[in-house]
This record gives structure tokens, sequence and C-alpha cells, in this order.
């Protein structure tokens, strides 16, 4: 059905058009300096394999960085301690390269910016993407062409997730709440309902009629957002809108990770409570699902607010879990899965092949 029509091309040239439009909003909305503009390309163009000086290690190439977005492969043993393999951009390095990563966003549909030498034998191409499936257009060909899968999913061959983890040490220290001056906030810039939003936005109004709710980013006029004021302000609420823009099976990101960090209850809307519970601690989060409308979740967490003690109920799982906060901007929200990927090819090395990439992500 590939170009069977020029209104099935339109459309499709309409959706891509529209989610660089919401890439592009997200960056002003975190007023980042940029990122594709001025990025760290010096860091990146460093050969650190040279440095390194290892001929052990691994070789992973990134083909082409997520959105023309660069960011420093450093951050992996700085930030994520994962130092088991040599992380390049450098092309030439094709021949040798034990893995390669390709952002399925990026990747472009006649595959013209795919690479054209034959694969070696040894080489796995790793399929990455973050993206919902409602947000993951079905670029065709691309059976049989992947050895591994990267995403959120829990049954992807490379998983990235923010996991809450036990706590290796039961810290005495008892949990101090944050400082708290406003009740529900969320902080929301997309608004492209072709990226699945109308469910998060009906319930949103409805909710609102009936509590107040603190916007932030452009979404709905909202103030945007410095990344530096992100954690802040999330730890000020009560409570936090974590309302996924699709729903779909593990599709929990973020925007849940970010009001468990800090200290703040997520109210979370997305896969079915189930699925949540699959992931985070019972308990220390309030499904939409758990009320039969936005009316009986406002009254709910009206009264959590006033039973101080009901409210704290919340924050029990902390004895025993902790949750790490994520890196906020976002060339950095791609270093995580690049990371990942470098050590997973360092560990294992079975062959694998992903047949038909579409069935599995799109069922
Ligand atoms: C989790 O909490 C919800 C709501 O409090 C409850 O209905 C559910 O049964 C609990 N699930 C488990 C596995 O304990
Ligand atoms: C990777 O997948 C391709 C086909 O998609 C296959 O030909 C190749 O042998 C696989 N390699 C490994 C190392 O799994």
């Amino acid at each position: 059905m590939r170009g069977s029509s020029s209104k099935t091309l339109f459309l499709v040239n309409l959706a891509i058009l529209c989610f660089i439009c919401w890439v592009i909003s997200l960056f002003v909305y975190l007023e980042a300096p940029s990122p594709v503009c001025q990025t760290m390309s010096t860091v990146a163009d460093e050969k650190n394999y040279e440095a390194t000086g290892s001929t052990e290690k691994p070789i992973v190439l990134l083909w082409f960085w997520p959105f023309d977005v660069k960011f420093d492969f450093q951050i992996c043993s700085s930030h994520f301690n994962i130092d088991d393999c040599i992380l390049t951009d450098d092309r030439s390095l094709y021949s040798q390269a034990e893995g390669v990563i390709f952002h399925h966003k990026t990747m472009s549909w006649q595959f013209e910016n795919m690479p054209k030498e034959p694969r070696p034998h040894f080489q796995k191409w790793i399929w990455f993407d973050q993206e919902s499936p409602t947000n993951t257009g079905k670029t065709p060909g691309l059976e049989n062409l992947f050895n591994l899968t990267m995403g959120y999913r829990r049954d992807a061959d490379i998983t990235v997730r923010d996991e809450v983890k036990i706590k290796q040490t039961e810290t005495k220290e008892e949990f101090v709440l944050p400082k708290k001056d406003k009740l529900v906030c969320w902080v929301v810039s997309n608004h492209y309902p072709i990226t699945g939003t109308a469910t998060r936005e009906k319930y949103y109004t409805e909710l609102s009629q009936h509590i107040k709710v603190d916007v932030y980013g452009v979404a709905f006029n909202g103030h945007p957002l410095k990344p530096e004021d992100y954690y802040p302000t999330l730890a000020s609420c009560k409570f936090y809108l974590s309302f996924e823009n699709s729903l779909h099976v593990d599709y929990m990101t973020e925007k849940v990770n970010g009001p468990l960090a800090v200290g703040t209850v997520p109210v979370v809307l997305g896969p079915p409570r189930e699925n949540y519970e699959q992931f985070l601690p019972n308990g220390s989060f309030i499904h939409v699902s758990d009320f039969p409308d936005a009316k009986g979740m406002a009254e709910y967490l009206q009264r959590l607010d006033k039973d101080h003690e009901a409210y704290m109920s919340y924050f029990e799982w902390r004895k025993y879990y902790e949750v790490t906060p994520h890196l906020l901007t976002l060339s950095n929200e791609f270093i995580h899965p690049v990371c990942l990927a470098c050590d997973h090819i360092s560990k294992y090395k079975e062959y694998h092949v992903v047949n038909d990439l579409y069935e599995w992500y799109f069922p």
C-alpha cells in the first residue's frame, strides 16, 4: 500500500511535520539553548575510542544522532556507570562495529540514510524507538532487518525505563515531605491531537472544573518551565498529573518518574492500573480508573489535602524502594538508551533476528 495514493503520502508528510513541530515545541518549552544548533559536537567528535586504547571493548556505532541532537557519550560512565563498550558516531568504524543503533524517527522512509555497505556477520542492528505505537510511523520494509529492539516495552530486547529500585540499605532517616504550596500541578507542552492527547485533555478539562490545577508548559498557555525549575516545581505540589499522551501497555514515561523522585503523588492516566502495579509499588500512585469520573477524583484529592496521615501513606514505599531522578534535557533523554545498548552489546553475544517488527509493535 506504500504510496498507493498521493493522499496517503500527504497525510504521512503531515504527520511527520506535526511531529517535528512537536519536538521543536519541546525545545521551546524547556527553554534549552537550542540543542540542535548549539550541540556537543566537539565532545562527540572526539575519538574517545582512541583515548581508551582498549581493543577488547566492542564498538557500538550510533548511526545518526536522534533528530540530529548530539550528546556526550561520557555520560554513560559518569552518570550510568556503563563503560563496557566504545561508543562512537564515526561511520568509518562501521565494518568493525558489533552494534549499530538506528533511531526510528530519524531513519528516512526510503532508507537513503541507512548503511550501504554489507553488514558484517557479527554485527547487530538495533531498532531504537521511545515513542508509543500511536506516535511511531510504519516505515515499510523493516522486517528481518534488525537484530534487537530497544524501547520502553518490557518485552523489548533492551528495555529502557526509569525503574523503582530496591534500597540496598534500609536507611533510618525518615522521609521529609517537601514544602507544598500547590495542590495539583501539570506540566504539558504537547497539545497535538494527532499524538493521541484527546483522552487526557478531556479528563483535565473535567477535573479542572472541580479542583484547581496549576498548569505549566506551552500547551494551554501555561508558563514555560526551565529545566532547572522542573523538579522544584513538581516538589511544591501535592499531586502531579502524570498523563501520558497515548494509552499503551507498558507506556509509562518520565511523567510518573518525576513526581515519584521528588516526593509528590502522581495521578496517572495511561494503561490500566494492573500494568502500573507491575512497575510501581501499590500505594505510590493514584489511578484515574480508581474513580468513576473526574469529579470523584477531585473530591478524593481534596479529602487527602485535609487528611495529612492519609496523604503521607502514599510515601510508605520509600522505606524500601527508591527512584532516581531522570536526566532532563532532550539530548540526555537519548543518552540513557544509547548507554544501555552499549552495555547489552558487550554482554550478550547471541544470534538474534527481529522478524516482523510491526506485528510485535502494533499488535
Ligand atoms: C492496590 O491498591 C488498589 C487500591 O488501593 C487495590 O484495589 C488493589 O487491590 C491493590 N493491589 C494489590 C496487588 O495489592
Ligand atoms: C542480524 O540480522 C540479520 C537479518 O536481519 C541476519 O542476517 C544476521 O545474521 C543477524 N546477525 C546477528 C549477529 O544476529
